[in-house]
């Protein structure tokens, strides 16, 4: 298993102030940015693109921005992320026609490279390109939004991907996405995901604007 990393959802982050909200929650002891990508095709929202990571970067972010495409289609944009500074870039198979050869695009411009599970997508979309991933992204809910409710089932699926995950050797993150809180994260960390995201329950958290962001970062660690 790799070490804990806790990857706040920048979706739910004040738009308005986004690099003050970047810099302050990384401050408070986050240890990557999750940057989720919507085209408004693949998934009903949109939201940002490469333009957005680059002004991250000038603005002196230096923490892995996590790049988590739910765009269709997924290859056109990806050299765009890996100038624009992103670290690592995961998509969803449904959204390109020749998986291997995306993962293998991605790691061509130097960023890690995973797949992304909705939580419809059986495990098997996995055999045969694991062991070309840096990452497996499960997801907890249905893609497109923040602020949704963490699917039950998803905790058997961890388990069965964490297997799979054991058994090649390697190794790949396994990151969870959606629903992700202080009060079920320990469930969710037992049942073998290594790697956080959390939105609305870091940028929303109560008493975040007098607080900071330390308490409720503290609490997920
Ligand atoms: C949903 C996104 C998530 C989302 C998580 O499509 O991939 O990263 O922001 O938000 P919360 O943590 O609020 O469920
Ligand atoms: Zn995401």
């Amino acid at each position: 298993m790799q070490p804990t990393v806790i990857a706040p959802s920048i979706l739910s982050a004040n738009f308005a102030k986004l690099g003050e909200e970047v810099d302050a929650v990384l401050a408070a002891g986050a240890d990557w940015v999750h940057f989720d990508v919507m085209d408004n095709h693949y998934v009903p929202n949109l939201t940002i693109g490469p333009m957005v990571c680059e002004a991250l970067r000038k603005h002196g972010v230096t923490a892995p921005i996590d790049v988590h495409l739910m765009v269709e289609p997924v290859d056109r944009i990806v050299p765009d992320f890996a100038k624009a500074g992103a670290s690592m870039i995961t998509f969803h198979p449904e959204a390109s026609r020749h998986v291997h050869r995306t993962v293998q695009l991605i790691k061509s411009h130097g960023c890690q490279a995973g797949l992304v599970l909705n939580p419809g997508t059986p495990i098997e979309v996995l055999d045969w390109v694991l062991d070309e991933l840096d990452m497996v992204l499960l997801m907890s809910v249905n893609p497109g939004f923040g602020g949704q409710a963490f699917i039950p089932s998803s905790l058997d699926k961890l388990r069965a991907v964490r297997t799979m995950i054991d058994r090649s050797g390697r190794p790949i993150r396994l990151e969870i996405d959606g629903g992700v809180k202080a009060d079920n994260i320990a469930e969710i960390a037992a049942a073998g995901a290594d790697t956080f995201v959390a939105g609305s329950a870091i940028f929303n958290a109560p008493g975040v604007a007098e607080h900071g962001y330390s308490d409720v970062i503290a609490r997920m660690k």
